[in-house]
Formats: C-alpha cells, structure tokens, sequence
C-alpha cells in the first residue's frame, strides 16, 4: 500500500484540472490514488451526488478545478447559469470535502474577483476594495466566495478539525487544452487559430482589433499546476506565515505582462505566418493593463518556468495535434 494521499481532481477534463493530473503523475503520485469523474458521472451542482461521492470515496485532498467557464459573451448571455452553478459546485464540494474528513483543499479562482480599476500589478489585499467588471460580476462574486468559503471552514474547524484549505487566483492561462473555438475563445488561442488559418490560406494580411497598446499577463497551464501543487503542499506552518486568515488566497502569474501588440508578434512567429498583419484602432482596447503582483507566491518558493516563446512553441503543437485536420 503506498502511503500517498488520495487525490481527487474536480474538473479532470478541464485545461486546468488535465495539467494539475499531469503534474501529480510527472511527480510521481500513483494513478490509482487520483480520483477523476467526468461531469456526466458526478454533476457538481447535484448536493446529494456530491456528497455520496465524497462518502464513498474519501479522498484526503481535493483540488477544485471545475468550473463554469466562459469569455464575455457566454458570462453576458448566461449570468445566473455563471452565479449559480459555480456557487453551487463551490459550496457542495467544499461542505463535502469537510463532512467526511478533507483536511486539505486548493480552490481555483480567477484574476476577475479584483476590483475593474484595482491599482497595477493587482495584490491579494486589493480584494473588495472597489467595484468589479460588470460582464463578469456574477462570475466574480462567485469565485470571491468560494475563497470566503475557504478561509470561513478554516476559521471554524480549523483548529477543532485540522481543516486547511487554501485558494489560488491565477492570470490568463494558455497551453495544451485550451478551448479553440473561433468565437468565444481567450486571446492566445483565437490568436494561434487566426494565424495558422491564414497561413494555410495564404492569406496576404491578418487584421487584429485594437492598438495593440493594452498589456497583459500570460501563464502557461503546466506551470499553473505546478504552482497549483506548489501551494498545496506547504506546509501549514509556512503557508499561514505567508497569509490572514481572512486575506489567504494567492496570485498565480508569470510575473511581468507584454504588449497585445508583442504578443502578437510572437504568436505570429510561432505560427511562422508571412503575410502582413494591421492593428484596427477604431476597435476597442479594453482595460489598459491586467498584471497580477506575485510577490506572495514568490516569497513561497514558487515562480513561472515557462517562457512565452517556449509556451507558445508548445500551445500550437497541441493546436496542431488535437484541434485541426490540416
Ligand atoms: N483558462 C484560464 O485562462 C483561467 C484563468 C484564470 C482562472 N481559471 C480558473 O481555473 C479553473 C478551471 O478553468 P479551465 O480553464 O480549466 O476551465 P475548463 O477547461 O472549462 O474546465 C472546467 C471543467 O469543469 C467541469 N465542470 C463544469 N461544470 C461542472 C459541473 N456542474 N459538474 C462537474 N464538472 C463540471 C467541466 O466539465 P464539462 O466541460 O464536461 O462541463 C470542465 O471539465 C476555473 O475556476 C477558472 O476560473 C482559468
């Protein structure tokens, strides 16, 4: 019997949750104590499932990668859906995961629960110190309490039950089994998509909205589960050191942001696309500038591996390999 903890990966499937399965095989876990259920054998939003799920199995850890998942339009288009169905995954795995013995958790959240206009790069403190994006709030007020639901179980039952669960926020995440779709996928992959189509089309220009002047942060998907792993197994002695018991959860990013204007370029590179490429500026930007400050997970012996240029060179492969037929 090996003495390695039983692991289950909420969200398996997911581009997050397939890295953090990834990384726990790459390290060693053995596969047999990695618990996955697709979302047809275990809907999360089901109560009761979860809960004769977490009875029958008993994990020790859980890592709560499963989500509802959307860029701008399906969070504008479905905004209960976004409240309530990620309200309901947190609060039943997370009141689960205590009810039958969990003593550790990592919750995953989104750079979205910081305030629209939250001072650059975003802290943890800067946490409800101001209003959020209003397309994504529901979302937003979701992830804010599924941290609030970490950091309350630990207060009350930390101590009485050796509960410790902790949170994560990562910045934009891009790498193998990120979602391609041509109209609601995130910037890098709709970027790697655009290019390479037009290559193969041979098509003379490729036209990108916006400036180009907006500055955003990229992480590669491995190195967010490495992270992700990183923080779980601290030690609680160290991790409490670091965090407040009601300011816990942790920015996950690369630690510098680019240009849209060179992140395209790199893309363009990557993808080794000839042809000419117009920025329209009557297009709109967005906020200037989203770069998480990862100070806290760098003082807990964590930074960012992954270069763009290598991360890039890795995301079109699996694009390549797994999204297109040519
Ligand atoms: N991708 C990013 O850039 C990024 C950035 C910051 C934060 N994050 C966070 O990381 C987490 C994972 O994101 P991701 O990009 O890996 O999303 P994803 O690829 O859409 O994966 C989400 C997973 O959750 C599963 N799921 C959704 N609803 C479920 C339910 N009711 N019951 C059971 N399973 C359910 C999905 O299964 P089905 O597909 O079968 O529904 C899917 O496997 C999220 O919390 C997200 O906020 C992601």
């Amino acid at each position: 019997m090996s003495n390695s903890p039983k692991i289950y990966v909420a969200g398996h499937r997911g581009m997050v949750g397939s890295a953090i399965v990834r990384q726990l095989l790459a390290q060693g876990h053995p596969p047999e104590n990695i618990v996955t259920k697709t979302h047809s054998e275990l809907d999360l939003t089901d109560q009761v499932a979860v809960r004769n799920f977490f009875k029958t199995e008993l994990p020790d850890q859980v890592y709560l990668a499963a989500a509802r998942v959307g860029g701008i339009h399906a969070n504008n288009t479905y905004p209960a859906e976004f409240i309530y169905q990620n309200l309901m995954i947190e609060a039943n795995v997370i009141d689960a995961a205590f009810q039958n013995g969990v003593k550790r958790l990592l919750f995953l959240g989104s750079s979205c629960i910081y305030p629209k206009l939250a001072e650059q790069p975003m802290r943890e403190d800067a946490l409800l110190t101001g209003t959020l994006e209003p397309t994504n709030e529901p979302y937003a007020i979701a992830k804010i309490a599924g941290i609030k639901l970490c950091e309350s179980y630990n207060r009350q039952y930390g101590l009485s039950h050796g509960v410790d669960y902790r949170s994560v926020m990562p910045t934009n995440l891009y790498g193998s089994g990120d979602n391609y779709h041509p109209e609601n996928s995130h910037v890098i992959p709709a970027l790697i998509r655009r290019f390479h189509e037009a290559k193969i089309n041979n098509s003379h220009h490729v036209t990108i909205w916006g400036t180009g002047s907006p500055r955003r942060e990229f992480l590669y998907v491995d190195d967010m589960a490495a992270a992700s792993v990183h923080v779980m197994n601290l030690s609680q002695a160290i991790y409490q050191q670091h965090t407040q018991p009601m300011l816990s959860h942790i920015n996950v990013g690369y630690g510098s942001d680019i240009t849209i204007k060179e992140l395209v370029m790199t893309v363009c590179q990557t993808v080794g696309f000839q042809g000419a490429i117009e920025f329209d500026s009557s297009k709109p930007d967005g906020s200037p500038r989203k770069w998480m400050d990862s100070d806290r997970l760098n003082a807990l012996g964590w930074q960012a591996h992954v270069s763009l240029e290598k991360g890039l060179a890795m995301a079109y492969e699996d694009f390549k390999k797994n999204y297109c037929s040519k």
